[in-house]
Formats: structure tokens, sequence, C-alpha cells
């Protein structure tokens, strides 16, 4: 799939639920979040017969999201049944890790290649703070529990917020000196409004790799693979890696690759447009593989080129991340 920039669409996230073991205070409130009711969350059989699809158009790497994926009853076989589709996609999740710890050699075992886990602070507290929940302990056992099992190379996403965890930045980058981990910053989003920072509290791109460089000279990488949206760097000896993705003041739209499922069931063509497509209806009116193909397409066809985050006009949306998936 080719879209009107001439970027090749390869790359598809699902989220199977928008809801959620934690309430991060960028991301959700913590009451009043109305949930998708179980019906029109999209079911296993309907995501599948996306994937399949989008798999037969291109598709290579199957990322799964939420919310909180593992929350989901089933997801360990629906990994499988995913893994098993012809043309054997890459199928990868991204967790908050809460659950992950035993459920790591089970999703391994079922085709998952890998994880990435989201953490924003190595502190108890400060943990419990930033997700209005306890639960670091469990996150970090579930990195072990992952390495173990195998869902390698493992990522950790920290969102660094100014005044909040950007503070801790040092203190994650030197995990990569012991482990074989890539540890990411990503720049806060305000993708949605009234988020629990405000958009002041970016913790810009550039001031992530000046806090990275007290720690030492880092030694930039060279992507292999698909385009992927992180700056790679690594500190020389280190056995993992650093990514930093500036989503907001570097766009990287140019190389954007993806198409996202949403848990209710719409096509999302770009994580900061508010333009989608019904897909559940179709699939739900009995539409045949051809018409779910055109409609595929059709999300391709009006990816727009790129966002406008950051820019005086830009109206966050409606949709919080947790129902989009990242
Ligand atoms: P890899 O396959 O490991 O490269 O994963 P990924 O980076 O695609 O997935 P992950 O779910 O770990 O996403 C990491 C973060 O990158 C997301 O939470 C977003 O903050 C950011 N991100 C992902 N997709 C996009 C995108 O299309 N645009 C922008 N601006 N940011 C994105
Ligand atoms: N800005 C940046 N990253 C965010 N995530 C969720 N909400 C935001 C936001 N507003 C990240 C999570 C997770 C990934 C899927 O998205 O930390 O790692
Ligand atoms: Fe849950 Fe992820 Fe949102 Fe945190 S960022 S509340 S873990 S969906």
């Amino acid at each position: 799939m080719k879209d009107h920039f001439g970027r090749h669409i390869e790359y598809l996230r699902l989220s199977v639920t928008d809801r959620c073991n934690l309430r991060c205070r960028y991301c959700m409130p913590d009451e009043g979040v109305a949930a998708v009711g179980h019906g029109d969350v999209l079911s296993y059989e309907e995501l599948l017969r996306i994937a399949a699809i989008a798999v037969r158009l291109g598709v290579c790497k199957i990322r799964i999201t939420g919310g909180e994926p593992l929350v989901r009853r089933g997801i360990v076989d629906f990994v499988r049944e995913l893994a098993s589709l012809p043309g054997r996609p890459e199928i990868t999740l991204t967790t908050n890790g809460l659950l992950l710890a035993p459920m790591a050699a089970d999703l391994k075992a079922a085709g998952l290649s890998r994880v990435n886990v989201s953490l924003d602070s190595l502190r108890p507290e400060r943990f419990a703070e930033i997700t209005r929940r306890p639960g670091l302990e469990k996150v970090l056992a579930a990195l072990e529990a992952a390495e173990k099992a195998g869902l390698v190379p493992l990522k950790i996403n920290m969102v660094p917020i100014g005044g909040v965890n950007a503070d801790e930045i040092v203190d994650f980058a030197r995990l990569t000196l012991e482990r074989p981990w890539e540890v990411r910053f990503i720049e806060f989003m305000p993708v949605s409004g009234g988020l629990g920072y405000p958009p002041e509290s970016r913790f810009p791109a550039a001031e992530i790799e000046n806090e990275l460089a007290r720690l030492g000279p880092l030694e930039p990488l060279s992507r292999k693979g698909p385009a992927g949206p992180a700056r790679l760097y690594r500190y020389p000896g280190g056995r993992g890696r650093i990514g930093v993705i500036p989503a907001v003041s570097h766009h990287f739209c140019s190389e954007c690759n993806r198409l996202r499922v949403t848990a209710d069931g719409r096509l999302r063509p770009c994580l900061f447009s508010e333009e989608e497509l019904d897909i559940k209806s179709l699939l739900r009116a009995g539409a045949d593989d051809a018409s779910l193909s055109a409609l595929l397409l059709e999300a391709v066809g009006v990816k727009p080129e790129r966002h406008q985050i950051g820019e005086t006009d830009f109206v966050p949306g409606q949709r919080r991340m947790q129902t989009i998936g990242g």
C-alpha cells in the first residue's frame, strides 16, 4: 500500500481495548473515562479479519496496543492467530507491564516477537503519582521476565515531563550500560485536551539529549530495517541503546509507515488527525473482503502529509490516547 506522498504503509497498530489498569496523568483522567461498551469493541474475529486483509495488502508488522492490551481476556490466543496468518507478519505489543511477568513465556510461545514496555519512573512513589496506581515492582519484574522469555529487543518507553520525572532521564539511560535494552524517551504530546499536565511541560528532544550527555558522550547509530520514529544512540561500551522520539519538535511524518485501528473499530490514518473511517459498520453489515480492502486503501489514501501539532492553530482532538493506542 502506497499513499499519495510515496510512503509505504506496512505497519498496522491494533488497539484491542480502551481499558487500562493504570491512569497515567498524561493519558487519561482518574475518573469519568467513558469506556467503550463491550459490544462496541471489535471482536477478535473482526480484528483478525482486518489484519488478514491488511497483510494481503502488504502489512508485515502488527502491533497490539490498548489501553492496556493484556487486560483483555484471550489475548494469548489472539496473538497465536495473528502470528499464524498467511504471510506470517511480525507481531509485537506495547504494554504498561503490570500483567506481563506471568504471561511473558506464553506470549512468546504464541508467536509474539517482542514487547515495548511503558515506564516513566524508577521510584515507587513517583510511579504511583504519575500512574495514580502502585505497581513499579511488577513492571520491573516484567522487564526481567520479558528478557528471559526472549521477547527481545526489549524496549522501554519513557515520557519525560518537566518538573515531574525529567530528572530521571540519566537513571533510565544508565540502564542501557548494563542491560541490552533500548530505552526510548518520547516527547510528551498534548494529543487531547484536559490532560494532567499542560502542553508547556513538554520536555523537548534537545533538552532530553542535553540530559543524556551528562552521563557521557553519545554515539549516534544508523537505523536498519523499516523506519521508526526514534533517533538512536548508544554509550560506548554500553550493552543497550538509547532512542529519542521527537514526536512534536521534529515530526517524522515523511517516514510514517503506519495505519491504526481504534478500539471501537475505526481506521485512523494519522495519530493526530481526527479523520477516521468506520470499518466496524462495514464489517457488521457483512461486507466482503473486497469492500474491506477498499476501505483500507481509502484510509491510506487520506493519510495527511504531516501533523500540525505544536503549531499555533493546532486544536487537540477529542479522543484520548487510550482508545487510539499511541
Ligand atoms: P517499534 O516497532 O518498537 O519501533 O515501536 P513503536 O515506536 O512504533 O511503538 P510504541 O507503541 O512503542 O510507540 C512509541 C511511541 O512513539 C508512541 O507512544 C508515540 O508516542 C510515538 N509514536 C508512535 N507512532 C507515532 C506516530 O505515528 N506519530 C508520532 N508523532 N508519534 C508516534
Ligand atoms: N505523549 C507522549 N506519549 C504518550 N503515551 C501515551 N500518551 C502520551 C502522550 N500524551 C505513550 C505511552 C506509551 C505509548 C504507547 O504512548 O507512554 O509508551
Ligand atoms: Fe494506561 Fe498507557 Fe494510558 Fe498509562 S499511557 S493510562 S498505561 S493506556
